[in-house]
């Protein structure tokens, strides 16, 4: 069942709301991040819920799913400066908590191996976001990745370097590799949430509805999993089986 809401700023409301309750029942919650177009509303929305309601993020610990190779942590398209942008300068986060893989380690197999096992220690995610390329990837996970892979380091197809263009001056900028979790460890999180907007996703969406599970569609391999909601606007949606589509009653707008 796909959960379609009327537009972005809907879906953001849902998981903010979402994040808050988890946050509450368990201030030492684990999350399992995501950066990208799609997730800074939902990020805008929780930042200014969680200052209104005063929510104490102060415990919260967080793994992001990504990062460029070559890239510094300051580096204006890093994610790491995104997280910082859009979530974690906001918030009372304590920052030895919060995780991303380091896109400027010489020692990057062995920094792969040590960012799952820090997962499994944490006893895994209880909520991973996600986003889906339109080629259909999960993280940096490009079409043909094995579903039980941990993190490691890919480099990226040359669809995915095209659509991440739009955040660099120029193609040239774009990092030709990333660290990504595994598919495996995105699926060991106890609830996942892929959150699907805009027109230019609508194709992707009808593929993962007809198609069957194929690591040539990696977002295909949520299928595996039980807790996984996935959450699409309208033009999303649009190409859809309507009697797939389910659409939850709205809130009302803060
Ligand atoms: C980002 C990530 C990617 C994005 C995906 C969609 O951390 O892992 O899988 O979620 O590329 O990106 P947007 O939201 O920019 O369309």
């Amino acid at each position: 069942m796909f959960l379609v809401f009327p537009d972005s700023d809907a879906i953001a409301r849902h998981l903010s709301a979402r994040l808050t309750e988890i946050i509450r029942n368990d201030p030492q919650a684990v999350l399992g991040l995501a950066t990208g177009g799609t997730m800074e509303p939902i990020y805008a929305r929780f930042v200014q819920d969680a200052l209104e309601s005063r929510l104490d993020v102060s415990q919260v610990s967080s793994f992001n799913l990504d990062e460029y190779v070559g890239l510094a942590a300051a580096h204006p398209q890093s994610y790491n400066h995104y997280m910082h942008q859009h979530l974690f300068d906001h918030l009372a986060f304590d920052e030895s908590r919060l995780r991303l893989p380091d896109g400027l380690t010489t020692q990057l197999e062995q920094h792969c191996r040590d960012y799952s096992d820090a997962i499994a220690s944490h006893g895994g995610v209880a909520l991973q976001l996600l986003g889906v390329g339109t080629n259909g990837h999960i993280g940096f996970n490009e079409p043909g990745t094995p579903f039980d892979s941990r993190t490691h380091v890919v480099e990226l197809s040359e669809r995915t370097r095209v659509d991440n263009s739009r955040f660099f001056d120029s193609m040239e900028e774009v990092p030709t590799s990333a660290v990504t979790m595994g598919i495996q460890d995105i699926l060991s999180a106890r609830e996942i949430v892929l959150v699907v907007t805009g027109e230019h996703k609508a194709r992707t969406m009808l593929n993962y509805q007809e198609g069957g599970i194929t690591e040539k569609l990696p977002f295909t391999a949520l299928k595996l999993h039980a807790n996984t909601h996935i959450l699409l606007d309208e033009a999303a949606a649009s190409l859809l089986d309507d009697t797939l589509c389910q659409r939850p009653p709205q809130q009302a707008c803060a």
